[in-house]
């Protein structure tokens, strides 16, 4: 994809669904006794790859432009798929679905492309092994192809044991993995993160039935936990448009001059919305409009406006409510006066490519002055960026966050591999050039 210096971006626009809360609602809604119906859902591959597991595993779901219909059959209900789960590039449908497989009374086997294969699955394989599943690394490396073993009697339930775990790691993946097997679980299932991540795995299971409980600690961790669970029931779901989709229109409204954009319909759990407070942080001119809810989910629309931007420290607690955003904060702080330091973030080295690299690569060839960390990244903002060819080494972040430095960038920008951006954003390209006139 070319991208051209842009000189102004104006109007509205409706994001589309969150992805996390996409997945989540499939994945409940099939566990759940009845039809949960699905608005707004993110149409996006990661999302895709949710429901043909869960098709693969016996539920029926209709998948129509209006709505989605998942026909539950209960915690009980899945059936043996008849051959390996693809997982396609999606870490939360591999990690969550874990979780949910571990109680199931049948073998599976799950596996995704090369790079969802080379992430670490250890984070799982360690809490759901201590609840008693047989969860296996089939190269022996720590990630997928991951084998989940049944050794009791075809159609018995495997018996998960309840835990009190501390992971080491602040992840909403690793921690709705261990509550999904706590529906199975003899007992109260507790997950401690070191802080709290996105909190959709318990808001939307007590939508359905469930019972969770989080406590946030004085030193900031936070405790989630779970009663073992007799059903979940069907309900409607109307996903919020994703954060971290906006996140490419919010930063394109601020960088690009002239610009004005209304942004509707945008999830803003605080969980999620680190983004929000470091743009203040950073000068960024958005207004909340219409602040509402959706499915027990709070959303605003934003009005944000071609602002002065300068440097800012993105670091500790907020870390995990903006993760995904950091390609596109890395990018903001190039364009920014001063200086940026991002740390407490190597969990960038994790995602669909490591970021810390990825990001500072592609800053570096546009002319930025940036240095990687152990942790995260200096950005010294204010260097001219010229348009180059990007490697999006297949990552629908790092193809979205640098189509943005391309606009507000002198010449043209060559984004290499842009259709990974089906994963999450499939209409991104087409919203963008609607925008940019
Ligand atoms: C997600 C959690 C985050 C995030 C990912 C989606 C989720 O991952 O980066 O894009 O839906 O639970 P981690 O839990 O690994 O931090």
């Amino acid at each position: 994809m070319e991208i051209h210096t842009s000189h102004g971006l104006h109007g509205e626009i409706e994001i589309p669904g969150d992805k996390s809360i996409s997945h989540r609602s499939v994945m409940f809604g099939a566990l759940a006794k009845g039809t949960t119906e699905i608005t707004h859902f993110l149409q996006g591959a990661d999302c895709l790859s949710t429901i043909g597991c869960f098709r693969a595993m016996g539920i029926e779901i209709e998948n129509t432009p209006e709505k989605i219909l998942v026909h539950g059959r209960g915690l009980h209900g899945l059936t043996a798929p008849a051959g390996t789960l693809d997982v396609g590039n999606s870490g939360t449908t591999t990690r969550l679905i874990s979780g949910i497989l571990s109680g199931q009374p049948f073998a599976t086997t799950l596996s995704g492309d090369a790079s969802l294969n080379s992430r670490p699955m250890k984070r799982i394989m360690e809490p759901l092994s201590l609840m008693g599943a047989d969860i296996q690394s089939q190269n022996g490396n720590g990630c997928a192809p991951l084998q989940i073993n049944h050794h009791l009697n075809p159609g018995s339930h495997p018996e998960l044991k309840h835990i009190h775990y501390r992971s080491r790691v602040a992840s909403a993946q690793v921690k709705s993995a261990v509550l999904l097997a706590g529906l199975y679980a003899d007992g109260v299932t507790e997950v401690t993160e070191p802080t709290l991540s996105r909190n959709h795995t318990e808001l939307m299971l007590n939508g359905f039935g469930a019972n969770v409980i989080t406590i946030n600690h004085d030193d900031g961790s936070a405790t989630a936990s779970i009663q073992p669970c007799e059903e979940l029931f069907a309900r409607q779901i109307q996903v919020p448009g994703d954060i971290s989709s906006a996140a490419y229109f919010i930063a394109a409204g601020l960088l690009v001059p002239n610009s004005e954009l209304l942004i509707r319909n945008v999830g803003i759990n605080p969980t999620r919305a680190g983004l929000l407070e470091v743009c203040r942080a950073m000068g960024a001119d958005i207004t909340y409009v219409n602040q509402t809810s959706a499915s027990g989910e709070p959303t605003a629309d934003l009005l944000v406006r071609s602002s002065s931007l300068h440097g800012t420290t993105v670091e500790g607690a907020i870390i995990p409510a903006l993760i995904d955003e950091i390609p596109m904060i890395a990018v903001m702080a190039a364009f920014a006066e001063g200086t940026t330091v991002i740390k407490d973030a190597a969990e960038l080295k994790v995602k669909e490519t490591d970021r810390i690299k990825t990001t500072t690569e592609a800053l570096l060839a546009m002319g930025a002055d940036v240095v990687p960390t152990e942790d995260g990244m200096i950005i010294h903002g204010g260097n001219p960026l010229h348009g180059t060819d990007i490697n999006s080494y297949l990552d629908h972040r790092i193809a979205m966050a640098f189509s943005i430095a391309g606009l507000a960038a002198a010449g043209t920008t060559t984004i290499q591999d842009s259709r990974c951006v089906d994963v999450s954003y499939p209409e991104f390209y087409k919203s963008l050039g609607a925008l940019n006139q």
